[in-house]
């Protein structure tokens, strides 16, 4: 469960203060599959890195499965983050150095598994992702919704139990769009709870409840959304 209450950020930068999250507030449970929306700059990729203990806060209370994130030194927080979050960029971010075996290894590296037992994490989150055949592949010789996969494989590998999205299918094709949807539908239907932030309508439709953002702070919530197909 993830919990906020009137968290506050501001960014400060040559005197000029930008308010990018007033008193937000919301309350995430185990299962949800939260779709988040909003114009450009309204503040979605603030709350979803604060989600995922990438940015710090200013004000307010975050509870990240009942613990207190503020209350965490540094080492805490990491780890925290390493066994709860999982992270799904717009741009993939994934190391083009590396084959697609050692991309979905580097989160797993932090994480005091052996090496037997991160091959197997690796193994079957390829093979989830579709990708299994492709180990030895680099992320250059994939499309991007292949790339897209390659990294929810990276970001499930360590069994997250909150999987979180900032725009996952901005850089996508209509279909590879709808491929890497119902990828996330299905993770979401085998226990994993997930935020994304979209701008596409349609997609938002598909999760259990649709946050709208405005202004730093949560406009409207859209409640009782159709069963996930
Ligand atoms: N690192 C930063 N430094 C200064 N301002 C920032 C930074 N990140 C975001 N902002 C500002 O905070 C506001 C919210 O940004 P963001 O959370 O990225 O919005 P969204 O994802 O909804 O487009 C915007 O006005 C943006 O310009
Ligand atoms: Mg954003």
């Amino acid at each position: 469960m993830l919990k906020m209450h009137n968290v506050s950020k501001a960014y400060i930068t040559d005197s000029v203060k930008t308010q990018a999250l007033q008193s937000f507030s919301l309350e995430v449970k185990a299962g949800d599959f939260i779709a988040v929306t909003g114009p450009s700059g309204s503040g979605k990729t603030t709350f979803l890195n604060i989600s995922g203990l990438l940015e710090g806060f200013c004000e307010g209370q975050y509870l990240l499965d009942g613990q207190d994130v503020s209350k965490l030194n540094d080492k805490d927080r990491s780890r925290l983050r390493n066994e709860k979050i999982g992270f799904v960029f717009q741009s993939f971010n994934l190391i083009p150095e590396l084959n697609l075996f050692d991309n979905v290894d580097v989160p797993l590296r932090y994480r005091g598994f052996n090496k037997a037992q991160r091959k197997q994490r690796i193994e079957e989150a390829l093979n989830k992702v579709g990708l299994a055949g492709r180990m030895n592949h680099y992320p250059t010789q994939l499309s991007g919704g292949q790339q897209q996969r390659v990294a929810i494989a990276r970001a499930l590998a360590g069994s997250p139990a909150f999987l979180l999205a900032d725009e996952p299918t901005g850089n996508l094709d209509s279909q590879m769009a709808d491929g890497v949807m119902a990828l996330l539908k299905e993770i979401n239907a085998s226990g994993t709870t997930i935020v994304m932030v979209t701008h596409d309508q349609e997609q938002a439709l598909q999760a259990s409840r649709i946050i709208h953002v405005r202004d730093g702070q949560v406009e409207e919530v859209i409640h009782e959304q159709k069963a996930i197909a």
